[in-house]
C-alpha cells in the first residue's frame, strides 16, 4: 500500500509509471481500466495528437495568468479535478487529501457521490476552496434530492449530473484485476446512497442495470425545482444531446466519454468538442475531460472552445504516488507546464487562448 513519498516528484511523463508501483494490482486495474477492448480509452489520447499548435512570438509574456471562472466560481487554473469514486481505496488520504491539495491551490474539485469520505468531510477539508458535487441519481428521487440539499448546505457551488451511466459498462480489465464495484466498498455518503450493483464479471454475459436506466431529460427539470445551484450535465458527446441539456436548463456541459469506461468505441471527447461548442452557442459553459495529461493538452482543448478541462486518472496517479502531497505537487506541476506552454505560444491569459492557436494535424491512419 501507500508509503511515504520520496523527495522528488516524478515528471509528468513518469508519474503514471511511478504510481503503478504504489498500489496493489486490483486497485491499478480499477484506476486504469476502460470498457471493452479500450478503444474509447485509447481514442482520447490519440485525439489530442490530431491537433498541433500555431505559436506566436515576441508578445511580452513576462507575466502569464491562469485564472478564470467556472460557472461564476473563481479558480486559479482552467483545469479541475474530475469526479472519481472510492479515492480512499487508492490512498489513506482519499478525497480529503485531494480536496485539501486542490483547495490550497485554488483549483476546483468535483467530488463523486461514490466518495469514500462523506461530502461534508470533504467540504471541511476544502475549507473556502472551490468545490462542486457530482450526482449519481438514486433509486428514489427523495435520496437524490437529499444529496443535493446536503451538498448545497456544505458549500458546494454546482451540481454535476452524470448522464452516461444508465447501465454499468463491461470493464474487462477491472473485473479480471479483481476489483468488484459492490456493496462491500465503504461509501462516505451513507444512507442517501444506494451501493452500485455488483459489476459485471469476466463472462460479460449481462449488463448491470443502474438505477437511473429509466431516466430522461426531465430529471433536470425536477432537479431545478429542488436546488438553486447551477446544474451541469456530464457525459455528453453529441450536439443533439448538448442542445437537449441546454433546453432543460443545464448551465454547463462536460463533454466526456467517462474516460473510456462506459461505451467502448465511443468517440473521443476532444473530437466531439467542436460540434458541441457550436451547438451550445454560448448558452452554457462547455468543459471537456478524457485524456488531458499535459499543459499543451489543456491549451488544445481551450483553443477548441472548452472553458475548463477535467483531470481523472492523473489526479489518482498523484494520490497513489504521494497522497495529498502528491496531488498538490501534480496540480502545481501541471500549472507550471500550462503557464510555460502559454508563454511559449504567446498567450498571457486564458482569454487569449483562441481557435487560431490550433490547426489539425495530418490525419492519422486510425481516423481515415
Ligand atoms: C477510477 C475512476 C473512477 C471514476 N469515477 C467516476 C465517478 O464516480 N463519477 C463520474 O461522473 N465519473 C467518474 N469517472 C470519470 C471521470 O470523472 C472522468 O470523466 C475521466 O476519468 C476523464 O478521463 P481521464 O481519466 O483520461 O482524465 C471515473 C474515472 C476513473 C478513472
Amino acid at each position: 500500500m501507500a508509503t511515504d513519498p520520496p523527495l522528488t516528484f516524478p515528471s509528468l511523463s513518469s508519474l503514471e509509471e511511478a504510481a503503478s508501483a504504489k498500489v496493489p494490482p486490483r486497485i491499478w486495474a480499477y484506476i486504469q481500466g476502460g470498457s471493452g477492448d479500450e478503444r474509447a480509452l485509447e481514442g482520447n489520447r490519440e485525439a489530442f495528437r490530431r491537433w498541433r499548435l500555431r505559436p506566436r512570438v515576441l508578445g511580452d509574456v513576462s507575466t502569464v495568468d491562469l485564472g478564470t471562472t467556472l460557472l461564476g466560481t473563481s479558480v486559479h487554473a482552467p483545469f479541475f479535478v474530475a469526479p472519481t469514486a472510492y479515492q480512499g481505496e487508492i490512498h489513506r488520504d482519499g478525497e480529503v487529501g485531494t480536496a485539501r491539495a486542490a483547495a490550497g491551490l485554488g483549483i476546483l474539485g468535483i467530488y463523486s457521490t461514490l466518495s469514500s469520505a462523506s461530502l461534508e468531510t470533504i467540504a471541511s477539508a476544502a475549507g473556502a476552496g472551490p468545490r462542486w458535487f457530482q450526482l449519481y441519481l438514486q433509486p428514489e428521487f427523495a435520496r437524490s434530492r437529499r444529496l443535493v440539499e446536503r451538498a448545497e448546505a456544505a458549500g458546494y457551488r454546482a451540481i454535476v449530473v452524470t448522464a452516461d451511466v444508465p447501465v454499468l459498462a463491461v470493464r474487462d480489465r477491472q473485473a479480471s484485476g479483481g476489483f468488484a464495484i459492490d456493496a462491500s466498498l465503504p461509501l462516505g455518503n451513507g444512507p442517501d446512497v444506494t451501493p452500485p450493483p455488483r459489476g459485471p464479471t469476466r463472462d460479460g454475459a449481462r449488463y448491470t442495470l443502474r438505477t437511473e436506466a429509466a431516466t430522461t431529460w426531465t430529471i433536470l427539470d425536477q432537479l431545478r425545482e429542488v436546488t438553486r445551484l447551477p446544474l451541469a450535465v456530464k457525459g455528453i458527446l453529441t450536439a443533439e444531446d448538448a442542445r437537449e441539456a441546454v433546453r432543460h436548463g443545464a448551465q454547463a456541459i462536460v463533454v466526456s466519454n467517462h474516460g473510456g469506461r462506459q461505451l467502448d468505441a465511443a468517440r473521443p471527447s476532444l473530437l466531439a468538442l467542436p460540434e458541441i461548442v457550436a451547438a451550445v452557442d454560448g448558452k452554457a459553459e462547455v468543459y471537456l475531460d478524457g485524456g488531458v495529461r499535459r499543459g499543451v493538452d489543456v491549451l488544445i482543448a481551450l483553443a477548441l472552445g472548452a472553458r475548463g478541462v477535467g483531470l481523472g486518472r492523473p489526479v489518482l496517479w498523484a494520490l497513489a504516488w504521494g497522497g495529498s502531497d502528491g496531488v498538490g505537487r501534480y496540480l502545481s506541476a501541471l500549472g507550471t507546464e500550462l503557464a510555460t506552454s502559454m508563454a511559449l505560444s504567446g498567450r498571457r491569459s486564458i482569454a487569449e487562448i483562441d481557435p487560431s492557436l490550433v490547426e489539425p494535424n495530418p490525419p492519422l491512419h486510425i481516423f481515415t
